[in-house]
């Protein structure tokens, strides 16, 4: 989880419409009316981020104020739409967004963070220092997840 972030891949936060292409080609490609915005996008306390290298955006993850009554914690944040672009998987992308975010998150006095996970993605957040609940649910279109999370104060 404390691994320094490497050095070829620079996070910013970007608008929303800058996360599409991404959402678009490794998210949602069941998406057939061409949008690619979600109702939290634009809400204030939301912010989006993306990892560019050479200039091109090549992970994306949008940050939403909003609680999980699974926990008893006050201050949560949900991360929703996190994708890496296929050719870019596996080179520590995803995990210097991540790292970012979880530096801003901090920096908001946030206690936790937690996402729906598609399986599939479980070793990567586990890899970042996320735990997992156990129950296994499906979200329509996209197949089975579990509940991940992780609470700020954990991390060093
Ligand atoms: C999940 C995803 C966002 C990870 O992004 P990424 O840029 O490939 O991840 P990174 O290269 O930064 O990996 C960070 C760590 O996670 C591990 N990891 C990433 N994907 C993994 C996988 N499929 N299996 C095992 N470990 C994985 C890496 O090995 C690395 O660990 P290490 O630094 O200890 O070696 C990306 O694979 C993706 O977009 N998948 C398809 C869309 C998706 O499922 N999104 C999540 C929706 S919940």
């Amino acid at each position: 989880m404390q691994k320094l972030k490497k050095k070829q891949f620079h996070t910013r936060i970007i608008n929303s419409e800058l996360t599409h292409d991404i959402r678009k080609r490794v998210l949602w490609p069941h998406i057939t009316n061409g949008d690619y915005s979600i109702q939290p996008d634009d809400i204030e306390s939301t912010f989006h981020l993306g990892t560019y290298c050479q200039n091109q955006i090549i992970s994306i993850g949008t940050f939403i104020k909003e609680t999980n009554e699974k926990f008893n914690c006050n201050t949560q944040y949900r991360l929703r739409a996190m994708a890496t672009d296929k050719g870019h998987q596996t080179k520590g992308a995803g995990r210097n967004l991540l790292l970012t975010a979880l530096d801003i998150l901090k920096k908001k006095k946030i206690m936790m963070l937690w996402c729906d996970a598609r399986l599939n993605a479980i070793p990567f957040y586990k890899a970042m220092g996320m735990k997992s609940l156990r129950k296994i649910y499906q979200i329509p279109n996209i197949g089975p997840h579990k509940t991940m999370y992780i609470y700020l104060d954990s991390i060093k």
